[in-house]
């Protein structure tokens, strides 16, 4: 990580009221998709992390039992929580958590995450994904097994080829996007099978992971 967890998280809280006027196509496009291909169904808990202002979470609310967003900037907290009761939202939950501590010892039927898991480096993206792999997935009546979230649903920056070094889509003084290859691979070596890959720009994308069951688990 490029500056310490308490550096982008007072970033974030500073910019936190203006932070959902001021977005790119790209974006719009990747939170639609991660809302798209997480498809909650209405007994699943949702955990969402690096919530913000709680773009995610919000959206999938109506459609999941309860959802819980977590993240490390208490004004990107506070403006999903006034967020969340002025749509009379009660099943949704905000609080503080990192990545690879989520403060969160629920079940997480699916976890998601948009635009936030960059800001990590290589190796601090896969310790992320080992913990969320490591999570209580909770039960569902086809589900007897509750290893690990069901379903995982990653947007982000991502690079799909070389990014162009005078078009860069983050900023690289503070953000640290990994390839989509290596995305991919932090998945399936944690028991994941990628089951899509959504393409929104070159340094843009969406990977929908899902559990793989071993033999004889339901
Ligand atoms: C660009 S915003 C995206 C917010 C939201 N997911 C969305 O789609 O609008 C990135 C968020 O990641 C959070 N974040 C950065 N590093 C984090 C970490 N290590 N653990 C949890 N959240 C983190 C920031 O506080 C910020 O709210």
């Amino acid at each position: 990580m490029k500056g310490t967890i308490e550096e982008h998280a007072e970033r974030f809280s500073e910019i936190a009221a203006e932070y959902d006027d001021d977005k790119t196509p790209e974006y719009e496009a990747c939170a639609g998709l991660v809302v798209k291909r997480a498809r909650p169904n209405g007994t699943d808990t949702v955990l969402d992390l690096g919530c913000g202002t709680g773009a995610i979470a919000l959206a999938l609310a109506e459609d999941a039992e309860r959802v819980v967003g977590r993240d490390i900037s208490e004004g990107m907290l506070a403006e999903a929580r006034r967020k969340a009761e002025e749509r009379g939202l009660g099943n949704v939950e905000f609080g503080e958590g990192e990545f690879r501590e989520p403060n969160y010892d629920g079940p997480a039927n699916v976890v998601t995450s948009n635009f936030a898991l960059h800001h990590l480096s290589e190796a601090e993206k896969r310790e992320t994904i080992e913990t969320i792999a490591g999570l209580d997935g909770g039960q569902s009546p086809s589900r007897t097994s509750s290893v690990g979230p069901r379903r995982v649903v990653l947007g982000d920056v991502m690079f799909f080829g070389s990014p162009d070094p005078d078009e860069p889509f983050y900023s690289p003084e503070v953000d640290d996007p990994s390839t989509v290859g290596s995305l991919v691979e932090m998945f399936t070596s944690v028991g994941y099978a990628v089951t899509k890959v959504d393409r929104v720009h070159d340094q843009v994308g969406v990977i929908t992971a899902e559990r793989v069951l071993a033999s004889g688990q339901e």
